[in-house]
C-alpha cells in the first residue's frame, strides 16, 4: 500500500506547487477512495486500484502539464486534448455486405420476433426499444411475458458491443453468450426451454429457408449457437456516434461553452477514472459506494450474487454514459428518475464529494452531450422473407409447455 501513500504524496506536493488545486483535490479523493477500498481487499482488487491509481497521476500529470506549459490551450476556454486522452470516438459501423449483411437482417428479424417469448407477447425490442435509445423508457425494471417484473433496470443495447463484458454484474462474456438468456429467463421471455425456440424458428418455412442461406453447408442450420450469434451481428452495429465524437476528432465548436464547462467539472472530480473509454463506461467494475457505503445494501449484492466472493459485493459493471440522458431511470434497480440525482449521488458516494447545484447541472449539460444519432435506417424492422408474423398455435404451445421450465436468475437474464 506503500505505493498509494507516495503517489498521495507526490499528488498533494504537485498540487501545491502548481496551483492546480481544484482539479488536484477530486484526484486526490479518487486516490484516498482507492485506498479506502483497496487496504486489505484480495491482491486482484490491489491492482485494479493500483491501474485507477496510475490512471489518475496520468490525469494529474496532463493538467499539471498544461495548467503549467499553457502553450497546448490557445483559448482559455477549451480543454487541453491531453486531458482527454482516456476517451475515444466511435464510428458508424460500415454496411456490411454479402452473408455478414444476411446475418444482421436474420438477427434483426430476430431482435423484433415476438414469437421467442411464450405466449408471443415480448420481443427484445421490448424491453431494449431500438427507437427510444435501446431501453424500456420510464420503467424502472421491465415487465415479461406474464406482465410480472424483472429485478434489475433495462441497460441500453446501443454500444453494449463496446463493453468488456455483458450486464450489470458482468455474468455474461459476450453478446452471443448474452443473448441466449432473456428467451428462456422465467420474467423475461419465459420460454420453456431452447428447445421450444428452436421448435418455432423450424415451425416457420422462411426462417429455415433464412437460416439455411446465411450458414450454408450445414444440415440444420437453425441452432441456439447460430440464433444468439446472428443477434450478436446485429447489436454489433449498434453504435451511436455523435457531437462527443466530432469534440474528440477536434472539432471543438460542437459542444457549447456550457457542456464544455460540464465536462471540466467531470474531468476536475475524477468521473473519468471510472467512467471512461470509447463507452465512457463499459470497461471495468466498481463498487457502488466507492467511498461511503450505498444506502440500499439489502436489495441487490451486485457481483457477489455470481463470484460469491465477498469483494465483489456491492460491486458493479461501470455502465456506458453514452446516451445516458435518454436512458433513465438510472441505476441498476431504476430508482433514481433525475440525472442530477444521479449525478449528484455519484459525487458523493464515488467520489466523496458534495457537488454545488452549479456543478451538478453543468455535469448533467456535459452528459447530455453525450446523446448520439440512432443508426437509421439500420434499426427498421424488415418485413420480408415472409417471415410469420402470425402467433404460435395453442395445441403447439401446449405440447410444448409439457416440459419444465428451466429457471435461469430471477434477476434479469
Ligand atoms: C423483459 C425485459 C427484457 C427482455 C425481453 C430482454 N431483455 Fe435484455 N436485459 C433486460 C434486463 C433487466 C437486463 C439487465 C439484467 C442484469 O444485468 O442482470 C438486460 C441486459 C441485456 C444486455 C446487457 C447490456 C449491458 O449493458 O450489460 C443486452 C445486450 C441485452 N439485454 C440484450 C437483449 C436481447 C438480445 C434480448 C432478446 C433476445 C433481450 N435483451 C431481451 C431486460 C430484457
Ligand atoms: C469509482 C467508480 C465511479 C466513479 C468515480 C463514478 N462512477 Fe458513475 N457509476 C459507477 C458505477 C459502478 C455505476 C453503476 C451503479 C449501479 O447502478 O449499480 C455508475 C453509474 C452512473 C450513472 C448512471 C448510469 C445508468 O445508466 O444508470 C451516471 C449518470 C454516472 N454514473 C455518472 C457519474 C458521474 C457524473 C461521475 C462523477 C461525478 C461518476 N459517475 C463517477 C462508477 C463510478
Amino acid at each position: 500500500m506503500a505505493n498509494f501513500s507516495v503517489m498521495s504524496a507526490a499528488l498533494s506536493g504537485r498540487q501545491r506547487t502548481t496551483g492546480a488545486r481544484h482539479a488536484l483535490d477530486g484526484l486526490l479523493i479518487h486516490v484516498r477512495v482507492v485506498l479506502n477500498k483497496t487496504i486489505g481487499r484480495s491482491c486482484s482488487r490491489c491492482l485494479q486500484g493500483l491501474a485507477a491509481a496510475i490512471l489518475v497521476v496520468l490525469i494529474g500529470a496532463s493538467i499539471a502539464g498544461c495548467r503549467e506549459g499553457g502553450q497546448n490551450v490557445s483559448n482559455e476556454d477549451e480543454i487541453a486534448p491531453q486531458r482527454l486522452f482516456m476517451f475515444a470516438a466511435i464510428k458508424q459501423r460500415q454496411p456490411s455486405a454479402g452473408i455478414e449483411a444476411m446475418r444482421v437482417n436474420l438477427g434483426r428479424r430476430l431482435y423484433y420476433d415476438q414469437h421467442l417469448s411464450v405466449n408471443g407477447t415480448i420481443s427484445c425490442n421490448s424491453c431494449h426499444q431500438l427507437a427510444r435509445y435501446g431501453v424500456d423508457p420510464g420503467q424502472a425494471v421491465s415487465k415479461g411475458y406474464n406482465g410480472k417484473p424483472g429485478g434489475r433496470n433495462s441497460p441500453t443495447v446501443y454500444n453494449a458491443g463496446l463493453q468488456f463484458v455483458q450486464f450489470w454484474d458482468g455474468r455474461a462474456a459476450t453478446l452471443a453468450a448474452q443473448a441466449s438468456g432473456p428467451m428462456m429467463n422465467p420474467v423475461e421471455m419465459g420460454m420453456p426451454s431452447a428447445d421450444h425456440v428452436l421448435a418455432y424458428l423450424h415451425s416457420n418455412a422462411a426462417y429455415v429457408r433464412e437460416f439455411k442461406a446465411v450458414y450454408p453447408g450445414i444440415e440444420d442450420p437453425v441452432t441456439m449457437d447460430h440464433v444468439t450469434s446472428a443477434i450478436a451481428i446485429f447489436e454489433q452495429g449498434l453504435v451511436t456516434p455523435g457531437r462527443w465524437d466530432a469534440y474528440l476528432a477536434g472539432d471543438t465548436g460542437v459542444l457549447s461553452a456550457r457542456e464544455k464547462q460540464g465536462l471540466r467539472v467531470f474531468l476536475d472530480a475524477g468521473c473519468a477514472a471510472c467512467h471512461a473509454g470509447a463507452g465512457m463506461g463499459g470497461n471495468s467494475y466498481a463498487q457502488l459506494g466507492a467511498y461511503r457505503d450505498w444506502p440500499d445494501q439489502k436489495s441487490d449484492p451486485g457481483r457477489y450474487a455470481v463470484t460469491q466472493q465477498e469483494r465483489d459485493r456491492m460491486t458493479f459493471k461501470v455502465p456506458t454514459l453514452r446516451n445516458v440522458a435518454e436512458t433513465g431511470p438510472w441505476f441498476h434497480d431504476g430508482k433514481v428518475t433525475s440525472l442530477n440525482e444521479a449525478v449528484r449521488l455519484m459525487g458523493e458516494y464515488q467520489l466523496g464529494r458534495k457537488f454545488s447545484a452549479e456543478e451538478i447541472s453543468s455535469i448533467a449539460s456535459f452528459l447530455q452531450a453525450l446523446t448520439g444519432d440512432l443508426p437509421q435506417p439500420y434499426i427498421q424492422p424488415q418485413e420480408s422473407a415472409g417471415v410469420s408474423q402470425q402467433p404460435l398455435a395453442d395445441k403447439h404451445l401446449h405440447r410444448m409447455n409439457g416440459h419444465s421450465a428451466q429457471a435461469n436468475s430471477q434477476r434479469g437474464e
